[in-house]
């Protein structure tokens, strides 16, 4: 019976140390040690043995049990750390492949003129508001004192949604929307797309970009706008910059003006790209808020006053950049944009 516990042991042994099969190893425990295993069989015949030698051949049994358990056990780890170490091996992921860099942009020129733009008059004191580029036409133009019958109405020249609703047709309506929310002090800067039914040339496009001011407070006067107007020009143009405030019409100011600046190729001396006359003209709009509007926001006109103006911002970078012709701001080619 020794023999044949020991030739158990061994061929057991054996076969779980060569086993490369995770899963075969149970079938081995059920071989040798299961209920109708080998082992269990031949213990089955301990009783045919003689009281000396049961002692002795029972530890014996119990020794090759607990080594063919402890077998199974340490193969069973060595097999699924072999397993584990496949699968790290087939997932492996190389993350030095050479791919060709992805290009990197850079934002439009465009915004980065509205950004400069907006950082001066932030040092100014203003803040920052935005308005939906969908407006209602009573933003657009009610609240903004346009006459009923005001050309810019018209459908030839604005791009209606519904009777009530259009594209904004100028960034105005973000003065409306701020002191319908805010009251005075108000000290703010809006930049954004405007829409107007505009045939394509080398100044126009039918979506272009404003940027709007508005201060309301009290004892706000035109020599405020014109300072601050004048302030921004040097800063953002160049100290030797001239304004010149001509008369105009704007519904939503009395009085408004527009303001041209001195010529930015000659400085003022006269050139052809000013036809001699040392002006840069309609760079920007501009007046002192009409009581009708501040009470139409329900701020009281006795008591309160300001001045607004509105500004083309493609017409500034065109001209700070020396662009010749809008479409280049909207045609999104590489070669354009990169060098900006
Ligand atoms: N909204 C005017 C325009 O589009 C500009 C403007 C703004 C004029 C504010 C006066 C005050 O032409």
């Amino acid at each position: 019976m020794r023999d044949a516990l020991l030739k158990i042991q061994e061929e057991a042994l054996l076969k779980i140390q060569e086993t490369e099969i995770l899963e075969g190893l149970e079938g081995f425990r059920i071989q040798y040690l299961g209920k109708k295993g080998e082992l269990t069989k031949l213990l089955k015949e301990m009783g045919k043995l003689s009281a000396e030698e049961r002692p002795f051949i029972g530890k014996l049994a119990n020794e090759v049990k607990e080594g063919i358990e402890e077998a199974i056990s340490n193969r069973k780890k060595i097999l699924k750390n072999f397993q584990y170490q496949r699968l790290i091996e087939e997932e492996k992921l190389d993350v030095t492949v050479n791919k060709p860099m992805a290009k990197q942009g850079h934002s439009h020129p465009l915004y980065q003129v509205m950004e400069e733009l907006e950082n001066l008059f932030i040092s100014m004191g203003f803040s920052i508001v935005e308005g939906p580029e969908i407006e209602t036409v009573e933003n657009n133009f009610d609240k903004l004192n346009a006459p009923k019958n005001h050309p810019t109405r018209d459908l030839s020249d604005t791009f209606y949604i519904d009777k009530n609703l259009l594209l904004r047709t100028h960034t105005s309506p973000v003065q409306i929307r701020t002191m319908m929310q805010q009251k005075p002090p108000i000290r703010i800067i809006s930049a954004g797309r405007t829409f107007r039914f505009d045939d394509v040339d080398d100044t126009h496009s039918p979506m272009f970009h404003q940027m709007e001011g508005l201060v309301v407070d009290e004892n706000v006067t035109m020599a405020n706008l014109m300072h601050t107007l004048d302030s921004f020009i040097k800063e953002f143009f160049g100290k030797e910059m001239k304004t010149r405030y001509r008369p105009h019409y704007f519904p939503f100011t009395e009085p408004s003006c527009e303001v041209d600046v001195s010529c930015f190729k000659c400085k003022g001396a006269g050139c052809p790209d000013c036809h001699d006359t040392g002006w840069s003209m309609e760079l920007l709009g501009c007046g002192m808020v009409h009581p009708n509007v501040l009470e139409n926001c329900g701020i009281d006109s006795k008591k309160y006053s300001g001045f607004a103006f509105g500004m083309g911002v493609d017409r500034i970078a065109m001209v700070k950049y020396g662009i010749p012709n809008i479409r280049f701001l909207f045609d999104n080619d590489a070669r354009f944009l990169k060098q900006f």
